[in-house]
Order: structure tokens, then C-alpha cells, then sequence
């Protein structure tokens, strides 16, 4: 049986099941089709970038149905909520400052201080959000450097394994991804440019706003990647033997004061990640942090990347 479902009632009322209970739903928005998750559930988003095979955790954005959520979580201001009322729902994404100190949430924001986030212009993404109760993180629902899909078909054929089911919304409209903007600074910074117009922007805001240095399709460029949580104290990876002072992170059978995954998942692994590192960075007495060598296949590769960075020193 095809996982493709056309977008009844019913239908979204089970898409919206899975999500509640852990699972993954492509659903379509006006852009290009999102492989969703609910925000909270750190193994279902760790399932996210295991489905994507992506090798680094990238921020996801939150897929959201009310604005006024965003209290909840994020800084917001005067320019957000004026920004939202004109350009929501709609293919803009905003990049906030995080408020929240829910480590539920570390995976999906990938450990930084901001929470990336926009409201679908789609009635069956409004409708699948609603229903779940969450807001619902999605990436494009395509592997890692493949294309992103805009049918169900698409999505199907790109990671038909790996999704419970696909919500098919027909083609969508815009069929590229969404702007993105970073607003957590006095000056609107254009990170990645997609289905609204800057110019739209910049009339709205009476202002010209600053495009990002980076490749606009890996709007995290090296400066950015500071901002990654890194723990305060001194971090080592690969290590098999600690110190008898290290605060010692294990992996499958080489144990520690916490054990990323005893059994050896990778994607139990990751979605143990940001929680552990805060969890030691709080724990470690010495000032001392180790981590056990972890395998770099499957999603491995995405949590040796995001060690390594933690680990980097300046
Ligand atoms: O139209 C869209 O935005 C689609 C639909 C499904 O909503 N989603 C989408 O997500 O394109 P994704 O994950 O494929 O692309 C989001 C991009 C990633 O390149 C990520 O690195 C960047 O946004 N990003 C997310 N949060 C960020 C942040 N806090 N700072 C910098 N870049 C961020
Ligand atoms: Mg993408």
C-alpha cells in the first residue's frame, strides 16, 4: 500500500497521531514539502536528520499555526509581530532569539540560542499542526543535497522508507523554499533567499536589510557556527582511556558517568547529544569533559561533526 494519503479529515487526523506519538509525517506547505516531527520529541527530530542522512545537525524550522506561541519561546518584539501579521501565513522564516530553556528542544534548534520558525501558508499544514497540538519542525523533505520535492510522488521516491505516511497537498505553489531572516539584531539580515522578495520586505520595513555573507544555501557560515552551543568547560573526543577527573560520556559498551547510548543507536544517540552536554557541562568538577569515540556511519557523522565544533578550541 502507498504511503501516499490525499489530505481528508480523517487523514490528517492520523498524520497528526503519528506526530503526537513520536513518528514522522511529510506534509505538504506552500513552498516545497516538509518532513515533520513534533519539536519536543528529540528522538523523533534525531529520525529527521537520520531519514535526510544528513551529515551535520542543521537547525530545523518549527512549523507554527498561531503567532502567539512565539511568547512562549523567543524574544519578540514590536518588528516580529508586525512582520508576522503582514508576511504570515507565507514563505518568510524568521530567526529568533531563544527565550525557552527547554533542552526538549536542543536537537531541533541544534543546540544554538535561536529558534528558527515560520507559520506554513498551506490549510493542510495549518490544519496537521493544529490537530498535533505542537509546533511541527520540518526540513525540505528531500535526502541530504538532493532536491527538494514539490508533489508527494517526490517525496515518495526520495525517502518512501523512511516516513510514516505523506500527506499529498498537490504541487505547491511557490515551489522554493522560504526567505529567511534573521531578527535578532537591530538590522534585518537576509540569510537565505527564497519565496518572498526581499524588496517586499524592505518596503514593509521602510529599510534596506543585509544580506548574509554566506552561501546562501548554508546560511550557518563559519562566523555563525560560533554561536553553536559549546560547552564552558574543555571538551575532548575520540577519548578511550579519561582522566580520572574527566566528566566521561560513554557509547555502547564503553560506559561513563552518562552513556549516550548504551545499546549502540545512533539515533538514540543524538537525540541524548545536547541534554548530556548541558547535563555535564553543569556535572563536571574539574572543568574536564570527555567523550568516547562514536562511529561515523549514519547519523555518527553528524554527531562526530557537531563534537568536533563543541570540542574546537579558539
Ligand atoms: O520553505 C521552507 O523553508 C521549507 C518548508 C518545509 O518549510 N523548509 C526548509 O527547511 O527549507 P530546510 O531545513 O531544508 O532549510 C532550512 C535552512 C537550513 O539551511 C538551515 O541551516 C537554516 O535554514 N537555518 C535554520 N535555522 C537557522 C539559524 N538559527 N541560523 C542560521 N541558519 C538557520
Ligand atoms: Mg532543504
Amino acid at each position: 500500500m502507498s504511503k501516499i494519503f490525499s489530505n481528508t479529515e480523517d487523514n490528517i487526523s492520523q498524520a497528526a497521531e503519528i506526530i503526537k506519538n513520536g513518528g514522522l509525517v511529510a506534509f505538504p506547505t506552500e513552498t516545497v514539502y516538509g518532513l515533520g516531527a513534533n519539536v519536543y520529541d528529540s528522538k523523533a527530530v534525531a529520525n529527521i536528520f537520520a531519514a535526510k542522512q544528513r551529515p551535520k545537525f542543521d537547525p530545523l524550522i518549527s512549523h507554527i499555526a498561531e503567532t502567539d506561541i512565539l511568547r512562549e519561546y523567543a524574544a519578540t518584539d514590536e518588528r516580529v509581530f508586525a512582520l508576522a501579521k503582514k508576511f504570515w501565513p507565507g514563505p518568510l522564516t524568521f530567526v529568533l532569539r531563544r527565550t525557552d530553556d527547554n533542552p526538549s528542544i536542543d536537537l531541533a534548534c541544534s543546540g544554538l540560542r535561536t529558534l528558527t520558525v515560520r507559520m506554513p501558508n498551506h490549510q493542510v499544514a495549518l490544519d496537521l499542526i493544529r490537530k498535533s497540538g505542537v509546533p511541527i519542525v520540518a526540513p525540505s523533505a528531500n535526502k541530504y543535497q538532493a532536491v527538494s520535492p514539490t508533489t508527494a510522488q517526490h517525496v515518495l521516491e526520495g525517502l518512501g522508507e523512511s516516513v510514516d505516511m505523506i500527506l499529498d497537498g498537490g504541487q505547491c505553489k511557490v515551489g522554493v523554499e522560504s526567505t529567511i531572516i534573521d531578527l535578532t539584531t537591530s538590522k534585518v539580515v537576509l540569510l537565505r533567499a527564497g519565496g518572498t522578495a526581499k524588496e517586499d520586505i524592505e518596503n514593509f520595513l521602510g529599510e534596506k536589510i543585509l544580506i548574509s555573507a554566506g552561501n546562501p544555501e548554508l546560511p550557518t557560515a563559519p562566523g555563525q557556527l560560533l554561536r553553536h552551543y559549546a560547552p564552558k568547560n574543555i571538551l575532548r573526543i575520540n577519548v578511550t582511556q579519561p582522566d580520572a577527573d574527566d566528566f566521561y560520556i560513554g557509547f555502547a559498551e564503553t560506559d561513563g558517568d552518562l552513556n549516550l547510548s548504551p545499546s549502540g543507536n545512533l539515533s538514540e544517540a543524538a537525540s541524548n547529544l545536547f541534554a548530556f552536554l548541558r547535563l555535564a557541562d553543569k556535572s563536571a568538577k574539574h572543568g574536564k569533559i570527555a567523550i568516547a569515540p562514536i562511529p561515523t556511519q549514519g547519523l555518527g557523522l553528524a554527531i562526530n561533526d557537531r563534537i568536533k565544533r563543541a570540542s574546537y578550541k579558539k
